[in-house]
């Protein structure tokens, strides 16, 4: 497993911030998702660094799917970000942690009426309008609502597929040459309510390819260009999207974001060129401010060998706090946490403990001897585990733990038997 930064070890067991995975684990229970505050905070002022411009003002929305919670929107605040939220709830938990609404950006390809009204009531700063139909609703309401229109640029990402969104047929965004597109355009030139302020896109998560952001941010300005000469538009925002692939296992290459910089200075010499009239250009991270921040520390329960000799080591959680492996086939590194610095030199597949065959976090891992109530630990699941965590067998969410200058701090509690018959009548 790669070690990173905020990892040591000591007395062959695992540190995280400091902290033994032992204590940890003692302290709050496991699974447990731990989360370095100071990585996110560090990797904030990385992108920051990276995503500036002499002559385009620049800002930087927090994908707040990645992962949401009071304590996490609190800290983006402080971090001086914008929010990305795409529900009512992300909606409400953001207003719940105080967080500014005039940073706040509502997405979504379905929001409900009660969505929009509680989004414009709020005063966010603009609705990111997914569809026809919900521009014609916007219309509808007469009252004002600032607006970016999402494009589908018809690029298809190098990821998995069910991470892709700009291919033809993907159920998000408008294409540049579609009717829906110049009708959207036109009740935006004659409504007195709509103020169309620019154009948004977003390719797909989970992208190493620094040519895939360059080729969208082409098509985008190439048809804003055709646009602004056709309906004489005052295109002044562009947001293109989230979706910067980060590490999680060796054949993943580790992405230099120093591409973002390069990345700004071919959309300011097109501007310019052109004479476009975009002054704010946009990216929306999730996963690349808080994958690498988090770990999950599971305990192993029991072990087996099958007939057929595969070993299998089984933790006290699995995809009901990681749903990834079994959805994408995402591969993570491991290690024993409390045999952090031995051989590994055991095959073993990491099982969780959900009635599904499916529910394997890890397949084929090399790692010391597992023994009953050691710890194992799963390194960049800070982004869509807590988020895409789910009930399944009524096993209670775990604890996610935000850690600060050494401060261990809980961020989220966790579940109680209680907490989950709460609804049942
Ligand atoms: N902006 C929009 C409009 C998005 O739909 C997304 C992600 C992002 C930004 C942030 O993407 P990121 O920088 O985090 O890659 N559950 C999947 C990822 C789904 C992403 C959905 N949209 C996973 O676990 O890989």
């Amino acid at each position: 497993m790669k070690f990173f930064n905020n990892m040591s070890i000591e007395n062959h067991m695992l540190h995280l911030n400091g902290h033994s995975v032992k204590d940890l684990a003692e302290s709050y229970g496991t699974p447990l998702y731990v989360l370095d505050t100071d990585y996110i905070k560090t990797k904030c002022n990385e992108l920051k660094q990276h995503f500036k411009h002499p002559s385009l003002e620049t800002e930087i929305l927090y994908a707040s799917k990645a992962f949401s919670s009071k304590a996490m929107y609190e800290l983006v605040n402080e971090l001086g970000l914008s929010l990305d939220v795409v529900s009512g709830g992300e909606l409400y938990t953001a207003k719940a942690s105080n967080f500014p609404m005039d940073r706040v950006y509502m997405h979504g390809n379905n929001k409900s009426f009660a969505e929009i009204q509680m989004a414009l009531d709020s005063g966010v700063h603009r609705i990111i309008v997914d569809n026809l139909m919900e521009l014609e609703y916007l219309q509808s309401l007469n009252r004002p609502v600032d607006i970016l229109i999402r494009i589908n640029p018809g690029i298809e990402a190098h990821t998995h597929e069910y991470i892709q969104t700009a291919n033809d047929d993907s159920k998000f965004g408008i294409s540049f040459d579609s009717y829906d597109l110049s009708s959207a355009i036109d009740i935006c030139q004659s409504s007195d309510t709509v103020t169309l302020h620019g154009f948004h896109c977003h390719i797909g998560s989970q992208i190493h390819e620094a040519s895939s952001f360059e080729k969208t941010a082409s098509v985008m300005l190439d048809q804003i260009k055709l646009l602004e000469h056709k309906y004489s538009l005052n295109i002044t925002e562009l947001n293109l999207g989230g979706g910067f692939g980060v590490y999680y296992s060796k054949d993943q290459p580790i992405t230099d974001y120093g591409f973002l910089t390069d990345l700004l200075n071919q959309c300011s010499a097109y501007i310019s060129k052109q004479n476009l009239k975009i002054k704010k250009m946009m990216i929306e991270p999730g996963r690349l401010l808080v994958a690498n921040a988090g770990s999950t520390i599971y305990q192993v329960g029991f072990t087996k060998t099958t007939a057929s000799g595969k070993n299998y080591v089984f933790v006290d959680g699995g995809m009901t706090d990681n749903i990834r492996p079994a959805l994408y086939q995402a591969e993570y590194e491991a290690c024993i946490g409390n045999k952090a610095d031995l051989d590994n030199d055991k095959l073993y597949t990491i099982a969780g403990k959900c009635c599904e065959s499916g529910d394997i976090l890890i397949k084929d891992i090399l790692l010391p001897q597992a023994d009953q109530e050691d710890y194992l630990v799963i390194a960049s699941t800070g982004a869509y585990g807590y988020s895409m965590a789910s009930h399944y067998n009524r096993l209670p969410k775990p604890a996610v733990i935000m850690i600060e200058n050494g401060q261990p701090k809980v961020a989220i509690k966790r579940e109680t038997y209680q907490d989950l018959i709460q609804y049942d009548l």
